[in-house]
């Protein structure tokens, strides 16, 4: 069935030169059977780890691989899978950019018959989303807000309380993720109920006011526009002499945003010479340098190999007649139907343990860390 394939793969509406990747066995074959791979952006270094990572895992278990990277743009991503059901894929993996906006690609792909796994990102409001490779979603906006409260001094590492902490109050602000983005919600929760005994005690104190999810959230994850609000902000609410201590960001390029706004604003250039504690998400290398070089405090690492693996056996599970084997069938409501899931447990990176998480388990070489690249 996937005869025009080989053809057609890299000529998908909205795709281009540089986001089109078409390849992997005879696509002429018979028997032979082709896995459309949609993601985001390659704005974004996890996204690219996600799709080299899924490709080839997908190739070494036999498969034709179409993935697409659609520049973080909605009509591109809508385009690419499209095209993709229209060249009769035999199942799509998809991380979507806006979890509402895929319905009628959906729609067409449960007539077709075609599978669909949702990619780290749940599809909301389709019945057709057949299962949801992720991370524990929750538990890293928990431990994006441990990791702060541990910059600050009030847990140990480990997560323990710490006995001698100091009393603050400490000053913290917060952003959160792209609106659209079903994750951003689940990772701002997280966050708010760990730090929220600490600012219902005193302890932190958020002086701009701004705790909401819909005015601390940042619309598409952008660098910039992080940048753009700490900005703001510290002219709104610090310039009055007020030191700020933290920051709680849930992804390492708005977490690289703020601390530039942070800098030129004549805070640091390190935690040690007064720089706020910031959080992440990602490890991306660009950030990972920085906490070893004690400018970014912490990171989540969610090992992308992983996330592949677990993809590719749902893929198969469903390309050979069977249901993936799920480990959580309560969390994941997408509005339409609670969505079987497999959820992926992640770590906090300090620089303690850069090493040990990201070195020994060969995600990055020692000479990456070092150079951020
Ligand atoms: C992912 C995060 C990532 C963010 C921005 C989220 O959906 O789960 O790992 O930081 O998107 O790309």
């Amino acid at each position: 069935m996937t005869f025009a394939l080989a053809a057609c793969g890299g000529g998908g509406a909205g795709s281009s030169d540089d986001s089109t990747e078409t390849s992997g066995g005879d696509a002429t074959a018979s028997g032979d059977q082709t896995i459309g791979v949609a993601m985001p952006t390659q704005t974004s270094e996890r996204w690219i780890a996600d799709g080299d990572a899924v490709k080839s895992q997908l190739e070494e278990a036999g498969y034709t691989v179409d993935l697409q990277f659609a520049n973080d743009d909605i009509p591109t991503q809508t385009q690419q899978i499209d095209q993709m059901i229209l060249q009769e894929v035999d199942l799509l993996i998809i991380a979507s950019i806006d979890g509402t906006a895929l319905t009628s690609q959906l729609d067409a792909a449960g007539a077709a018959g075609i599978p669909v796994i949702a990619y780290d990102r749940l599809i909301n409001g389709s019945e057709n989303v057949d299962f949801y490779v992720t991370f524990d979603n929750y538990n890293v906006g928990v431990q994006q807000a441990t990791s702060l409260l541990v910059g600050l001094g009030l847990l140990n590492e480990d997560g323990s309380e710490n006995p001698e902490a100091p009393e603050g109050p400490f000053n913290v602000e917060l952003f959160a993720g792209s609106p659209d983005d079903n994750n951003a919600g689940f990772f701002f929760d997280g966050a708010m109920d760990t730090l929220k005994p600490f600012i219902d005690a005193g302890t932190l104190v958020v002086p701009s006011g701004q705790t909401d999810f819909d005015t601390v959230a940042t619309l598409r994850w952008s660098q910039e526009a992080a940048q753009r609000r700490m900005e703001d902000l510290l002219t709104s609410t610090y310039s009055g002499g007020e030191e700020l201590h933290g920051v709680l960001s849930p992804f390492d390029g708005i977490s690289r945003g703020i601390i530039t706004a942070l800098q030129g604003a004549g805070y640091g250039p390190t935690i040690e010479d007064g720089l706020p504690v910031v959080s992440g998400q990602d490890a991306e290398i660009a950030s990972v340098a920085l906490i070893d070089q004690g400018v970014q405090f912490a990171t989540i690492f969610k090992d992308t190999r992983k996330l592949a693996t677990e993809s590719v056996r749902a893929a198969q599970a469903f390309l050979e007649g069977n249901e993936p084997e799920a480990n959580d069938t309560d969390t994941y409501d997408n509005g339409v139907k609670v969505v079987p899931s497999y959820l992926l447990e992640s770590d906090i990176v300090y620089a303690s343990n850069i090493e040990e998480l990201l070195v020994d388990s060969g995600y990055y070489t020692a000479e990456q860390v070092e150079q951020g690249s």
